[in-house]
C-alpha cells in the first residue's frame, strides 16, 4: 500500500490554519498556499537520490553530493491545482509541467479527461501529482490513470487537505503512489466537501464565487 505522509512542520501548520479560516481573502489564501508548497516541496523530495562529487573549493578539494537520477515532473489538476506549483517550482526551478484536467460526467458522475498536456519527455521524470483537495479521490486517481496509461510509472500524490474517503480510495486502486498531505481532515458531507477543510480550493484561490 501506498505510504501516506503527514507534513506537520510547525510553518506548515500555522499557515494552513490561515488557509482554512474563512475570513482569509483570496490574496492572502493564494500566497498562504504558494508557501505551503514550497514547504511541503522540501518534504516531499527528502528521499531523491544523491551522487558523490568532488568541487574544488579556494582551500581544498571537497566530498560534496548533488541531486542525481530522474528529473521531476509536476502535474497539477487543474484547476486548483495550478496554485500549488508555483511554490513547489520555487524549490525545483527546472521541473516541466504538465496539466491534466478532468470533469465529472453528470449522468455517471465518473471523471472524464477534457484536457491533457504533458512534457515530451515524461516518461523519464519523477511525476508529482498536485491537488490541494483529496476529496473522493476520483479526480486524483483519474488522473493517476492518465499518466499510468501513457506509460508514466513513478509518481507521488501532494495534496494540502486530504479526507479519510480520499486517501483509502488512493491507496486502494494506486498502491505504489505515496501521498503526501498537510492535513488528515474528519469526513466528507454530503456536498462532497472535505470537514472541516477549506471550502472550495479553487474559487478561494481565484476569487469565484
Ligand atoms: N474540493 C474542494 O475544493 N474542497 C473540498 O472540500 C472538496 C473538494
Amino acid at each position: 500500500m501506498g505510504k501516506l505522509f503527514i507534513c506537520d512542520h510547525p510553518l506548515i501548520q500555522h499557515k494552513l490554519t490561515f488557509i482554512r479560516d474563512e475570513n482569509t481573502k483570496t490574496k492572502d489564501f493564494r500566497e498562504l498556499v504558494d508557501e505551503v508548497a514550497t514547504l511541503m516541496a522540501y518534504e516531499i523530495t527528502r528521499d531523491i537520490p544523491l551522487e558523490h562529487v568532488q568541487v574544488k573549493t579556494p582551500v581544498t578539494t571537497a566530498d560534496c553530493r548533488i541531486i542525481s537520477g530522474r528529473m521531476l515532473g509536476l502535474i497539477p489538476i487543474l484547476r486548483a491545482g495550478l496554485g500549488m506549483v508555483d511554490g513547489v517550482l520555487k524549490l525545483i526551478p527546472a521541473a516541466k509541467v504538465g496539466h491534466v484536467g478532468l470533469y465529472r460526467d453528470p449522468d455517471t458522475l465518473q471523471p472524464v479527461e477534457y484536457y491533457v498536456k504533458l512534457p515530451t519527455d515524461v516518461l523519464e521524470r519523477e511525476l508529482i501529482v498536485i491537488d490541494p483537495m483529496l476529496a473522493t479521490g476520483g479526480s486524483a486517481n483519474a488522473a493517476i490513470e492518465v499518466l499510468k496509461r501513457r506509460g508514466c510509472t513513478q509518481m507521488k500524490l501532494m495534496c494540502l487537505i486530504a479526507a479519510p474517503e480520499g486517501i483509502k480510495a488512493v491507496q486502494q486502486e494506486h498502491p505504489d503512489v505515496d501521498i503526501y498531505v498537510a492535513a488528515v481532515d474528519d469526513y466528507l458531507n454530503d456536498h462532497g466537501y472535505i470537514v472541516p477543510g477549506l471550502g472550495d480550493a479553487g474559487d478561494r484561490l481565484f476569487g469565484t464565487k
